[in-house]
């Protein structure tokens, strides 16, 4: 929390308003809105929920096609599922470790053969750095699929001097308690098509139809965020640069200090992009490094240093089994050895230089002694 929360949560409570509408709901949609540069922002109570508003407002349905990006969190593919929908899930290329073109390209050819085009494509901008946008949306483009961006843990990035989340038909924010702003728990849709978010709006409120009375006549959801945690959301807004610049600076500390111990390799940042780095990730090649990732796991979690493995791709999920996957080419697939070889450190805005050189001494610390017992064993 930045120290800020309480004025607003206070107003909420001094006007009494205690629900899942209010002055800070409008005035963090509006926030949101302005800062990513698009028409309209709708707050609601998680990112997944925004992506599953997204696949409603395009019409997926049973049976429908959906690709998406296989190297994320389950979050982004769990709502293709609630509306009976068919995820096919696409590689990631190695500059960005996010969706590839040429995946994607493969995917789309293969649709049209089978005379399914998707009805949206959900592209992930993972740990804070965008995709190839350009690519992508040409590709989409040309097939005339929208894109859902689903940009839970890239707010405040950039992709050519664009906000993150402004590429696609809707995009997606998470503010769980997680991400590099939070509302505990929170979500917000962005678009520029306000008509949509109206639709959105009244999805996300039951579909209650404009009567006096209760009256529905479609199905909706219980889906806004409430006018408290929408105040937590104004004060963390007004302190996201600041976050931004923190997780940065947390990177390149990390980077300086270790890039050049044999096999680590910190994930890119694309030419004109600038990723918020909301997790430092970074591979390890076992065989370069003479330690893997779940050596350096273990010996950070006996220093009671929470460190994680990058996400593991959908299209390996046991839930998963069986879904389409287009890997970047024939020979490789690159989210199975990010994820192989892939490691997210500690990153949180708040961490101290002190935390910060502790973390590093530790990997140091590991990487020396694997590598004096490999010796004393070949000697
Ligand atoms: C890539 C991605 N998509 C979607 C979500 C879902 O957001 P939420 O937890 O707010 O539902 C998350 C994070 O939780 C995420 O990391």
């Amino acid at each position: 929390m930045s120290g800020k929360e309480h004025k607003y949560i206070n107003e909420a409570f001094q006007t009494n308003w205690i629900a899942p509408l209010g002055p800070n709901v409008d005035a963090f949609e509006a926030g949101i809105a302005e800062y990513v540069g698009v028409n309209e922002a709708v707050a609601v109570s998680s990112g997944t929920a925004a992506i599953h508003l997204a696949l409603l407002l395009l019409g997926v349905g049973k049976g429908d096609k959906v690709f998406c990006s296989s190297l994320t969190f389950i979050a982004s593919a769990n709502p293709i599922i609630y509306q009976g929908a068919e995820p096919v899930f696409i590689d990631s290329e190695p500059e960005t470790w996010n969706m590839s073109p040429e995946a994607l390209e493969r995917a789309f050819e293969d649709a049209i053969k089978d005379d399914t085009l998707p009805k949206a494509v959900i592209v992930v901008n993972l740990y804070g750095q965008s995709a190839k946008m350009d690519e992508i949306a040409a590709i989409c483009n040309r097939y005339g699929v929208p894109i859902i961006e689903d940009a839970a843990e890239s707010l405040g990035a950039m992709y050519k001097g664009k906000a993150s989340g402004t590429f696609g038909k809707f995009g997606v924010f998470s503010f769980n308690g997680n991400k590099i702003i939070t509302t505990s728990g929170g979500g917000m849709l962005v678009s520029d098509d306000r008509e949509a978010l109206q639709k959105a709006r009244f999805l996300a409120t039951q579909a209650r139809d404009a009567a006096p009375h209760y009256q529905h006549s479609q199905i909706g959801f219980n889906y806004r965020l409430s006018n408290i945690l929408a105040g937590i959301g104004r004060a963390q807004l007004e302190v996201l640069e600041k976050r931004i610049a923190a997780r940065r600076a947390i990177f390149q500390r990390y980077y300086d200090e270790l890039f050049n111990l044999p096999g680590f390799r910190f994930m890119p940042e694309l030419k004109d992009t600038h990723s918020n780095r909301w997790l430092t990730a970074l591979t390890i090649n076992e065989k370069e490094a003479g330690i893997s990732v779940t050596d350096i796991l273990r010996a950070l979690s006996e220093e009671n240093i929470e460190a994680r493995p990058v996400w593991k791709p959908l299209h390996l999920q046991p839930v998963f089994k069986g879904m389409k996957y287009y890997p970047h080419n024939e020979q490789e697939s690159v989210s199975g050895v990010l994820f192989n070889n892939g490691l997210c450190l500690p990153s949180g805005s708040n961490m101290t230089e002190e935390d910060i050189e502790t973390v590093i001494h530790h990997i140091k610390q590991t990487v020396i002694k694997r590598k004096e017992r490999a010796e004393m064993f070949s000697s």
